[in-house]
């Protein structure tokens, strides 16, 4: 099947869900405002199992606490739930070029609600996350820390999506525009994660619900970035040159950081050689078939450099570069299938290496099927060379867990959970030029905003 018809069937079946999510969730503002419990939990106990909704059977408890939080910032949620449901029943209109090339004003008019909605949304989460200590989160302080970078990533890409709008520069507002839905596509995504993690690995709710987590991000920014490539990149083509260029320094600073870390914990400290030792609590290292995989992503991430700043150019990554990604792919697989299931720690350690094994294996697929062809490889090499330092997101997000005051193996966590989402979140910015900025002066050349170039 030709990629493109692909996607376009990838979108609209996911854009079914969203709205059907959004309009379901209409109902739960309501109820959360009103005290009582959603019709949300009869659903969820038909999609998963009753007894794990209502804590029986072995099955602790977890609505009455959740709920009596909710109770406690019940303003904040009710207009977080009713705002996030108006953004997906109506933001998916925005992504729709045609309608926004015959009825300009609709694009407008919508998008000024879709955006007002949005930032309610924003601040009635960062509200509840400031109100209540990390520990009563819903599946602990990591899933909490989780939650915070959510916000910040919704905060940043939106009013960045805001400040290119006042400058007229329509293709940075697409491309912002197009990473903040990805952020809201995790309301969804989250949820729909979290059933099939239930039904793949059994367990309790809070522990799929955290290791949805991990996924979450990273799969809704591909949907974007496949969006971007399909629809948005020949609706409103980039202007200057493609994709925003980055120190070298940093780079390379990446990528050293990330092999360490991939060596490190993949295969030094399963050998026994662990620099963390005294650190680590019940969570342990990584098991001994981590090795191929901390081997290959070493590897994968030194040569991620050359290769970027080939893509960038023009050129196709080495081949050998190509079989350590696919390398480091399979064994991060690998390790999905070995790391015991079951825990609330371990299970997003899981997720995180089906994410890694999943991602790798797509984008170099799409970058191979790119061949000579630039434009079509790409966004996908792009990113997949960002990808390939996820590791290194580890040291910052211990550093962002030290904050919150995590233990050891929370600390490890939610640093392997952002690895993956911040790396392909660069990717894909780096892809598509995205530029930060902070000004508000207008462009000089603005874009255009209502007429399709035609190629
Ligand atoms: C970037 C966007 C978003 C962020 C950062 C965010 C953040 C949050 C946070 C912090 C909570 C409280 C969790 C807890 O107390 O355990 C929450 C709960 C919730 N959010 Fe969002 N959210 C976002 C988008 C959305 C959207 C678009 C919807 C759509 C309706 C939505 C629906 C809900 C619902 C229904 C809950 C209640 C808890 C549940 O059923 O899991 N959220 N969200």
């Amino acid at each position: 099947m030709n990629s493109r018809v692909a996607f376009h069937i990838v979108w609209v079946v996911s854009t079914l869900i969203v709205v059907a999510y959004g309009l379901g969730m209409v109902e739960y503002g309501f109820a959360i405002w009103e005290g009582r419990l959603p019709r949300a939990l009869d659903a969820m106990a038909l999609a998963m199992s009753p007894d794990m909704v209502w804590g029986r059977n072995g099955y602790p408890d977890w609505v009455t606490p959740l709920y009596a939080l909710f109770e406690r910032n019940r303003l904040a949620m009710t207009a977080h739930i009713l705002a996030g449901s108006a953004v997906l029943v109506l933001g998916f209109t925005q992504f729709v070029p045609p309608l926004r090339r015959r009825w300009p004003r609709v694009h407008r008019t919508v998008g000024f609600v879709v955006l007002l909605s949005m930032v309610i949304t924003l601040v009635g989460a960062t509200v509840r996350l400031a109100a209540e200590p990390a520990e009563l989160t819903y599946s602990g302080p990591g899933f909490d820390v989780v939650l915070w970078y959510l916000s910040v990533i919704g905060i940043l890409t939106l009013s960045q999506a805001v400040i290119a709008l006042v400058r007229r520069d329509y293709r940075q507002h697409m491309v912002w525009m197009a990473l903040a839905w990805a952020a809201f596509l995790t309301a969804p995504s989250l949820r729909v994660n979290t059933s099939a993690l239930f039904w793949l690995y059994g367990g309790l709710h809070e522990h799929a619900n955290f290791a949805a987590g991990a996924m979450a991000l990273v799969e809704t920014g591909l949907l974007m970035l496949l969006w971007l490539r399909f629809v948005g990149e020949p609706d409103l083509p980039a202007r200057g040159p493609q994709a925003t260029r980055w120190p070298r320094w940093m780079l390379s600073a990446m990528a050293v950081c990330a092999a360490a870390m991939a060596m490190h914990e993949g295969v030094l400290a399963p050998l026994g050689a662990d620099a963390f030792a005294g650190l680590r609590g019940e969570l342990g290292t990584l098991p001994l078939t981590a090795i191929p995989w901390g081997l290959a992503t070493a590897g994968a991430a030194l040569g991620g450099v050359r290769a970027l700043e080939g893509s960038l150019e023009g050129r196709t990554p080495a081949g050998w570069w190509h079989i350590t990604v696919a390398l480091a792919g399979l064994g991060a697989l690998g390790v999905a299938a070995t790391t015991p299931a079951g825990g609330l720690l371990t299970q997003p350690v899981n997720a995180v290496f089906l994410t890694l094994g999943i991602t790798s294996i797509a984008l170099l697929l799409g970058s191979l099927r790119g061949g000579v062809n630039t434009l079509e490889r790409r966004p996908w090499s792009v990113t997949l060379a960002f990808f390939t330092w996820a590791p290194s997101v580890l040291v910052l997000g211990a550093a962002l867990g030290l904050m919150f005051g995590l233990t050891a193996d929370e600390l490890y966590v939610v640093g392997l959970v952002l690895g993956p989402t911040t790396m392909s979140l660069l990717g894909i910015c780096t892809a598509n030029a995205a530029v930060v900025r902070l000004g508000l002066t207008r462009s000089e050349r603005p874009g255009r905003l209502v007429s399709s170039p035609g190629r």
